[in-house]
């Protein structure tokens, strides 16, 4: 890019001086003084003029001798003026007259071909070079559609986990967790689930290949689920009344449920304690809209000598509140491992209907005694996807999962 000089600008304005002294002498010789009064710039003229061999100088008189037909220097700084090509051997002439320079980038430069046109951006340049003050800035048009941006936006599960978190910290609990890879002991045995309960089935839990196997905890321990099992041990209980297989109860598995680092919990803590875990579990399902071979659950105990039934009742309740559902019901039910047991439900405003949301209950005393634990033991794990997928009306549980459907995920309304 060449923009004129301020002797460039000048010239395009009066023409060059060569030009000038040429149109004079169109009109006859004159002298020498005469031409110098005339015409501004006259020794540049004259330097040209005899240059090209336009002018004859003679004593004090000075001629025509041929003129040229037109000025391509004149047309060129039009040109230039106006933005246009121009040849590059009239360019070099230009530039060692010093008519045109090469533009440099800089910033006054820039700001400067934005001053006297309407303009729409604000830019650097404008503000720095205070440029801006003399500048017209074209008006906001506030009825056109803007364009639609995406930020960065949390994944629906890990921001629903989040909230999830905060409610149980809220609530004074602590979190924890576990690795995919476990035990059988751990996700069954010391949950009381006889070692032919469906559940351990083939086709409802992945048995891993590699490792196959897994160490039993110390031998105190499992030799107490073992008597639990057989025939109710320490506890009360008269136990399921089968022999206890150390082989099976080492089988590596993926965890089929987080209740699974409640049970590894209760070693660790002393009562009063209060503990959470938020954490995928897999089992052996055909994938569909209902179904993912993995999910989220959403663990908790409550271990402490002053809690009951109704307190169970009322933390999952509250845990519902605080998740914005406003009517809970709880249902009857069974788990191996607990005795009450308890489904809790909520209902859904925009579907009429009541959906079920996981189990809870009280840690039967073969769960708990066996592990060193001799208060009532409060218990849940809720689904976490099933209340999402209702609330924002997913209606494919392998959009968490699978899909990765940008638009699902860029359009959600989280909250
Ligand atoms: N582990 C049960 C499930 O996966 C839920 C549950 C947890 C039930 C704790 C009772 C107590 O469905």
């Amino acid at each position: 890019m060449y923009i004129l000089t301020e002797e460039g600008r000048k010239y395009l304005e009066q023409g060059l001086p060569e030009k000038r002294l040429l149109e004079l002498l169109k009109k006859g010789k004159t002298t020498l003084p005469e031409a110098q009064k005339r015409i501004a710039e006259f020794s540049i003229a004259l330097l040209w003029a005899k240059k090209n061999g336009w002018v004859a100088v003679s004593k004090n008189e000075i001629e025509l001798t041929k003129g040229p037909e037109n000025f391509p220097e004149q047309e060129a700084l039009e040109k230039i003026d106006k933005n246009e090509g121009v040849p590059e051997n009239i360019l070099l002439v230009l530039l060692t007259r010093k008519l045109i320079e090469e533009e440099r980038d800089d910033m006054k430069k820039k700001a400067e071909r934005f001053v006297g046109k309407e303009i729409t951006n604000l830019t650097e340049e404008l503000i720095k070079t205070g440029l801006w003050k003399k500048a017209t800035f074209r008006e906001y048009n506030v009825s056109v559609p803007g364009k639609r941006i995406y930020p960065g936006k949390r994944h629906v599960l890990s921001y629903y986990i989040e909230r999830i978190r905060k409610i149980f910290l809220d609530l004074g609990f602590q979190e924890a967790s576990g690795p995919f890879v476990e035990s059988s002991f751990w996700n069954f045995d010391a949950l009381y689930q006889p070692q032919d309960h469906p559940a351990r089935d083939l086709a409802d839990t992945f048995y891993m290949k590699n490792p196959k196997e897994t160490a039993l905890p110390e031998k105190r321990l499992v030799d107490e689920v073992a008597k639990t099992h057989e025939n109710g041990g320490i506890t009360k209980s008269s136990g399921w009344g089968y022999r206890w297989n150390p082989a099976m109860a080492k089988s590596a598995i993926l965890r089929t449920h987080t209740t699974v680092v409640s049970a590894r919990m209760l070693t660790k803590i002393e009562p009063p304690a209060k503990v959470f875990c938020i954490g995928r579990v897999f089992r052996n399902e055909t994938i569909d809209y209902k179904h993912g071979a993995e999910f989220t659950q959403i663990e908790g105990i409550v271990v402490d000598e002053n809690v009951g039934f109704r307190d169970l009742l009322g933390y999952l309740k509250e845990f519902y509140i605080r998740m914005g559902f406003k009517k809970i019901r709880f249902r009857p039910s069974y788990f191996p491992y607990t005795e009450m047991s308890v489904e809790p439900e909520v209902y859904f405003e925009e579907k009429g209907e009541w959906l079920e949301l996981g189990g809870a209950g009280i840690f039967r005393p073969e769960v708990t005694v066996p592990l060193g634990i001799d208060v009532p033991v409060l218990a849940w794990g809720l689904s976490l996807e099933r209340p999402i997928m209702l609330r924002l009306a997913l209606n494919d549980i392998r959009n968490f999962y699978y899909k990765n459907d940008l638009e699902i995920l860029r359009n959600i309304k989280l909250w």
